[in-house]
């Protein structure tokens, strides 16, 4: 049996090429390698203001993105956080082994709370246990995400160290997986690719849509006119989409064209829209397709669930065994 793998993303609709490039294409590259499990979190979803109506079709978007990226439902087991209710009962349980203190130094609950100061709530602050809970249901061993979420597997690994000192040693200590595309920058160059600060480019705007976005898009500060020389590794557009998107060829023109000023940023920008749409047009077609069928998704979605519940609660039992509850 391989090792077991697994990762999360939150319901936000569309996915963007951060999360992309970070983690759901190492997702389905891994797949071949793991028993792998993905998990669409829509309780990790609620700690944030959002809009109940949408929701549903929030998590069927993500679903129909995931499998359209290449994350194959009959290799891997995906499915929805809340169909497996072991993960808030583990949730619970792991509370008791995590100090506050611990959480009370993540990056992410402090940006959350600046973007949302009127909504500052608990399960915002106890996010982190949810997420060690969803890891150790399944004793993955590796956990591929983004570079924004290592604090959170490395708080992960200390709560299940201690439970596993408190206790006897059930779960295991999962690790990271990074890719090179650790952190993708936003179209303004500024801030990480997020939906929220409308920074990004979905896997299935429409070309035209991709060229709009690009046109603005943040470049080397030094090349105000085309004549101005500049620098590919201080160019947003180079270092996080052009060096993902473009092949040698294109780099190397690039390159050459940054640095003595031979070619403008449009010009760069109409390299990488081109490589860029090569290899989203495949995922968008995908995309359109499984969406004409309702029931497709619905069914991956209830089958994984089910295939999840297996493992979950097998470790649940173990866990309570371990803690006198049973
Ligand atoms: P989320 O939904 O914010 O993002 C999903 C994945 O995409 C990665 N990512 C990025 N990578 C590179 N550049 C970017 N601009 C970028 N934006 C997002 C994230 O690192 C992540 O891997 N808490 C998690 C979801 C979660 C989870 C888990 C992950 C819940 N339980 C258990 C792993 C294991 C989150 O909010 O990811």
């Amino acid at each position: 049996m391989n090792d077991r793998l697994f990762s999360g993303i939150r319901p936000t609709g569309e996915i963007h090429i951060g999360n992309y490039l970070g983690a759901i294409k190492n997702w389905a590259d891994l797949q071949a390698n793991y028993e792998s499990f993905f998990c669409i979190v829509d309780y990790h979803a609620i700690t944030t203001p959002f809009i109940p109506a949408e929701m549903q079709a929030k998590i069927r978007e993500m679903a129909i993105g995931i499998i359209s990226c290449g994350v194959d439902p009959e290799k891997s087991t995906l499915f929805i956080q809340s169909h497996v209710s072991e993960h808030t009962e583990l949730s619970w349980i792991l509370s008791s082994v995590t100090n506050f203190n611990w959480l009370t130094g993540m990056i992410q609950f402090k940006e959350k709370s600046d973007q949302h100061p009127e909504n500052i709530n608990a399960s915002l602050f106890a996010y982190p246990v949810l997420q060690t809970a969803d890891i150790a249901l399944y004793n993955a061993k590796k956990v591929p995400v983004g570079e924004d979420q290592i604090q959170h597997i490395e708080l992960a690994r200390d709560v299940i160290r201690k439970f596993n000192f408190n206790y006897t040693n059930v779960l295991i200590e999962p690790e990271a997986l990074i890719t090179k595309a650790k952190r993708i920058m936003g179209l303004d160059g500024i801030n990480k690719m997020s939906k929220t600060l409308n920074n990004d480019i979905s896997i299935i705007d429409s070309s035209d849509v991709i060229f709009q976005k690009l046109r603005p898009a943040m470049t080397d500060p030094a090349r105000v006119r085309k004549t101005d020389p500049g620098d590919p590794e201080k160019c947003n557009v180079y270092l996080s989409y052009h060096k993902n998107f473009s092949n040698e060829e294109t780099l190397g023109i690039v390159r050459e064209g940054c640095t003595t000023a031979s070619i403008g940023c449009i010009d760069c920008k109409k390299l990488l829209h081109k490589g860029m749409n090569e290899h989203l047009e495949p995922i968008r077609e995908k995309y359109n397709k499984i969406a004409l069928d309702k029931n497709y998704i619905t069914d991956i979605l209830d089958y994984g669930a089910k295939k999840a519940k297996t493992v979950a609660s097998k470790t649940l039992e173990d866990v309570k065994k371990s803690m006198g509850l049973k």
